[in-house]
């Protein structure tokens, strides 16, 4: 079986970007690229088919990850039948996709960071219009919640 994965953000220049580049890089780093599938998307349409974020790829290439294949998509409604997890960044994030969503959705929506540690931050911030330290936290609550995420996926899903 595949398990499908979709994190989703504002933009899709940021942090859902980061999210793909990292978790893609766990589940790659298990071996497990075949059975789970990463993509991302953003509530917004406004940067569509561009990269990611010249800082954010900065900052994920200074910790091994390689954010350049990317290019912002925007999420629709025809994602839910696509995925099975739709993960988003924020709360804003996921009202939208909850207005998306459809009655006979039977994955799992809710806030990325709530598959980590629980740390209490639910929340990861947008850094876009911030400094570049910005970036850093944001590769830090994502690289603390991917960890928890691809346990949670291996034992639900028995992979
Ligand atoms: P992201 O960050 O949602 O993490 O990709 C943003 C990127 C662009 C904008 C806002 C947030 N924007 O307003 O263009």
């Amino acid at each position: 079986m595949t398990v499908n994965v979709l994190f989703v953000c504002l933009g899709n220049i940021c942090r859902s970007p980061t999210a793909h580049g990292v978790f893609q890089h766990r589940v790659d780093a298990r071996g497990l690229g075949e059975q789970v599938r990463v993509d991302s998307a953003g509530t917004g349409g406004w940067h569509i088919g561009n990269p990611p974020d010249r800082r954010a790829a900065a900052a994920a290439r200074q910790r091994g990850y390689d954010l350049s294949a990317l290019r912002a998509r925007q999420v629709a409604a025809e994602d839910f039948a696509r995925f099975d997890y739709l993960l988003a960044m924020d709360a804003d994030n996921l009202q939208h996709l909850d207005a998306l969503q459809p009655a006979d959705f039977d994955g799992e929506l809710g806030l990325f960071l709530g598959y980590g540690s629980g740390s209490g931050v639910l929340e990861v911030p947008d850094p876009y219009f911030g400094g570049d330290g910005g970036f850093e936290h944001v590769l830090d609550l994502i690289e603390g919640a991917s960890d928890g995420l691809l346990d949670h996926i291996l034992q639900r899903h028995r992979l």
